[in-house]
């Protein structure tokens, strides 16, 4: 099986290239922050705190995540039910920065991720594909842009979903998901000792992916 790991912090445009690079390799996509979404949006609607590190360590032998695919998009599933139009809220979006360092909750993913690794070949992007949960990858790509560039286009994307929101207050958030994901204990954000270093601050979507898929084929071929 061939995998490509994408991290960097939030807004850095990884979903948006992994899925184009996915598309052109014919590869399958695995977003790993939407399973974390998902747990969180399961704590939360169980009313627990995401201070409550016990209760969530319990709750997580009860929770179902898994993923499917529908028109090549990825749904992710708590149990039955498709919980995608749930998980992209700033509420979620910090508890989901917040639960993602309890131990509990990063193994139950970490299995569930290197079994999808392990039977198809992914493009898998999150904080710590390269430097934990794949870390025989083909290819290692640590995204990231400024914190006011991927502020705005987090904004625009807001914006575009028809949402109302404050530019300043986001790229707040932003710096303050980046401190905690890269300052927890377990697996925080890094880049791999092997990642190819990839800054998109002034780079469009193409040539990004191009750079990506240029990789792949040194390595692979
Ligand atoms: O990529 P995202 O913004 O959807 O991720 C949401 C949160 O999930 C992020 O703030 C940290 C956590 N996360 C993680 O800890 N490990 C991953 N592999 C992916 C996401």
């Amino acid at each position: 099986m061939h995998n490509i790991a994408i991290d960097g912090p939030a807004g850095a445009g990884k979903s948006t290239i992994a899925k184009e690079v996915a598309k052109k390799l014919d590869f399958i996509y695995v977003d790993t922050g939407a399973m974390y979404r998902a747990m969180a949006l399961y704590f939360l609607r169980q009313g627990i705190a995401a201070e409550e590190e016990e209760k969530i360590a319990a709750a997580c032998d009860d929770v179902q995540v898994s993923i499917a695919y529908e028109g090549g998009e990825q749904q992710v599933l708590l149990g039955e039910e498709n919980v995608n139009d749930f998980i992209r809220t700033e509420e979620v979006s910090m508890m989901t920065s917040n639960i993602s360092k309890y131990a509990a909750v990063r193994e139950k993913l970490l299995h569930l991720q290197r079994e999808l690794a392990a039977t198809q070949n992914v493009v898998m992007d999150g904080r710590d594909i390269g430097t934990c949960v794949l870390p025989h990858a083909d290819v290692k790509i640590y995204l990231t842009a400024s914190a006011a560039e991927r502020a705005r286009r987090r904004y625009k994307e807001l914006i575009d979903r028809g949402g109302d929101c404050d530019l300043d207050q986001i790229e707040k958030d932003i710096i303050a998901r980046d401190e905690q994901d890269m300052n927890r204990k377990i697996s925080p954000l890094c880049q791999a000792a092997d990642a190819v270093f990839v800054d998109s601050s002034n780079l469009t979507i193409e040539q990004v992916v191009a750079e990506i898929i240029g990789i792949y084929g040194e390595k692979t071929y």
